[in-house]
């Protein structure tokens, strides 16, 4: 698979072990493996209802698997609620938008830092100094994010009125204001030309190693998907059809009858 030694001899951050989930009679995720090293852009792709959000929600522990295990940095995950697990150091983004559309950029961003932080939403009510300090520092912490992911001309702007692309910016900022260790971005292209793909694509890479993060990513942008990750594990049905790189997968029969086949950048997803 081309992997070298050095690559091999990284921290594990997510393993699944025979991962699976059945909701009644159908079996969504049927006994999945990942191995993701730390740093590594791994994706997860597949047909459409193959199982990738699944697999996202039970990573995020939104779901209890029927089967198998998460393991988060060698600690299998089990009672964690998904406000937990943030708090482990893992962060995601959804594959339809979900900002607060009508508040500011940085109002966004400074939100999601309270996933993070011990602080809640009565102390504010109350105007209590300690949680005044926290609060400067929060948007102080907010501004400097939004420097990082080139948004922070837009701190002002309403979310909502933002350009797709940015929008779609501004989610992977609200999931780094929670510090992960691990990102999982669920179609973060989805609905994009051509040229904000490119642009999403440079983003991606520069925030995996500005912030030292491990990335799993969904996608159906094939071109995204061949330039951004160097592992790719390819499902259908739940199971595992092809893993390996970006040339493995693109030359593999599986893949190609179930997937590749399918030209879904043409029909504009
Ligand atoms: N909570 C649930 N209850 C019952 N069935 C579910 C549930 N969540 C997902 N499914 C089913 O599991 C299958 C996989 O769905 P999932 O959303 O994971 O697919 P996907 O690969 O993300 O598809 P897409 O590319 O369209 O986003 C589908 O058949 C879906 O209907
Ligand atoms: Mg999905």
């Amino acid at each position: 698979m081309g992997i070298s030694q050095t690559e091999n001899e990284r921290p594990m951050v997510l393993e699944t072990k025979d991962l699976t989930i059945r909701f009644g009679g159908l079996t969504a995720v049927s006994h999945l493996n990942l191995q993701i090293r730390k740093n590594v852009i791994y994706g997860l792709i597949g047909p459409n209802g193959a199982g990738k959000t699944t697999v996202f929600n039970l990573i995020t522990q939104h779901y209890k698997p029927t089967e198998g295990q998460v393991l988060f940095n060698g600690n299998c995950l089990r009672k964690e609620k998904p406000a937990q697990v943030v708090k482990m150091g893992m962060a995601r983004t959804f594959q339809n938008i979900r900002l607060f559309t009508g508040l500011s950029v940085r109002d966004n961003v400074v939100i999601a830092m309270h996933m993070r932080l011990d602080v809640s939403w009565w102390m504010s009510m109350l105007g209590l100094k300690s949680y005044q300090k926290k609060e400067n520092a929060m948007y102080e912490k907010a501004d400097k994010l939004l420097k990082r992911t080139g948004l922070y001309e837009f701190a002002e702007h309403e979310a909502g009125s933002l350009p797709y692309g940015l929008q779609r910016r501004l989610e992977i900022a609200r999931a780094l204001a929670t510090e992960p260790e691990l990102l999982l971005l669920d179609e973060p292209a989805a609905g994009m030309n051509p040229q904000e793909v490119t642009e999403l694509t440079k983003f991606i890479r520069e925030i995996r190693d500005e912030f030292d993060i491990t990335i799993l990513l969904i996608e159906h942008h094939m071109s995204l998907v061949m330039n951004l990750c160097e592992e790719i594990t390819a499902i259908s049905y739940g199971k595992e059809i092809a893993h390996g790189n970006p040339e493995d997968i693109k030359n593999d029969a599986q893949v190609i009858e179930a997937y590749l086949g399918v030209d879904k950048d043409a029909k504009g997803k």
